[in-house]
């Protein structure tokens, strides 16, 4: 049996990754945890996997008779939280563990850490305020590590677990007006690389999925504070279908051939 957790599932390259990810491995029974705020859009990918694996009818019945005892060959489970509210941030996260139970159940892992914002846009200079920044880090930064961290306390002795943190060409390169999520982007690069040296036994990528068609583009391409080169190129680029990038990011869990701990850009295979 194969764990699947993915959080910021609800729409954008989560969504995708999930459906990527469940259709590579729907030979196997799996259980799937899919988080971010929205209950509707959590529900739609959740369909969306349950259409793709339901059209799996040959796999499954050929697996059936091989493995009597399985009675269901996926389980998906939604859980609706804001993960920006450190408050409630442990006992959000718990409820993801204790979904997860028994661990010893798996298999195989895989943790994906993809929520995240992009934060104030603009100059520093200009009128970013400071309740702005600090609740951008505590989202991105603090909160982005700690779900990680309590998916590595959980499975520290798991065997062929890895977690995958959503990164970005601005974890490693300065862009004009985003410094806020620059900064947190390399925050995390370094935080699920210094967790590599910590847990060898436990795999960790930082994966750049590349500039996406997503909500997230979209809010970059209509604001006004981007820096006119970075608007430019975002409204006269071709931005990758965040499946494509999805389907690349299982080639490159699949093929294990990384650096633990290291960053791989959608460009870079
Ligand atoms: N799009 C790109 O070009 C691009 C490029 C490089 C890296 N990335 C990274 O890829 C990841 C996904 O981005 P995307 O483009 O798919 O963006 P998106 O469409 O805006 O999706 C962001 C996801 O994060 C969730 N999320 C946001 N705030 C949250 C909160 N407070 N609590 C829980 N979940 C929250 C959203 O769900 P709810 O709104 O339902 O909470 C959504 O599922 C991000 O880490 C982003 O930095 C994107």
């Amino acid at each position: 049996m194969m764990l699947l957790v993915v959080s910021g599932a609800s729409k954008g390259f989560g969504r995708e990754a999930s459906i990527a990810l469940a259709s590579h491995f729907r030979h196997v029974p799996l259980r799937i945890i899919l988080t971010a705020r929205s209950e509707s859009g959590l529900l739609q990918t959740k369909q969306g996997m349950e259409q793709m694996l339901d059209s799996c009818d040959n796999d499954k019945s050929q697996y059936k008779s091989n493995l009597n005892h399985v009675k269901t060959l996926y389980d998906i489970s939604i859980h609706p939280m804001d993960l920006s509210q450190l408050d409630c941030l442990e006992s959000n996260l718990q409820q993801l563990v204790d979904a997860a139970m028994p661990m010893d159940r798996y298999e195989r892992v895989i943790i994906v850490n993809n929520a995240g914002s992009v934060g104030p846009v603009g100059p520093m200079t200009s009128d970013t305020t400071l309740s702005d920044i600090s609740a951008a880090i505590q989202f991105n930064i603090t909160s982005s590590i700690w779900f990680s961290s309590v998916w590595v306390r959980a499975l520290k002795d798991h065997p062929h677990t890895t977690l995958i943190n959503i990164s970005s060409l601005c974890a490693l390169q300065p862009f004009p007006t985003m410094a806020t999520y620059c900064t947190g982007k390399a925050a995390r690069d370094m935080f699920h690389a210094t967790m590599a040296k910590e847990n060898p036994n436990l795999r960790f990528l930082n994966y750049a999925p590349g500039a996406m068609q997503t909500a997230m583009t979209t809010m970059l391409k209509e604001s006004n504070s981007l820096d006119n080169e970075l608007s430019k190129w975002f409204r006269s680029s071709e931005l990758i279908d965040p499946m494509t990038s999805a389907v690349k990011l299982v080639s490159i869990i699949e093929s294990n051939n990384f650096l633990n701990g290291s960053h791989i850009d959608f460009w870079d295979v």
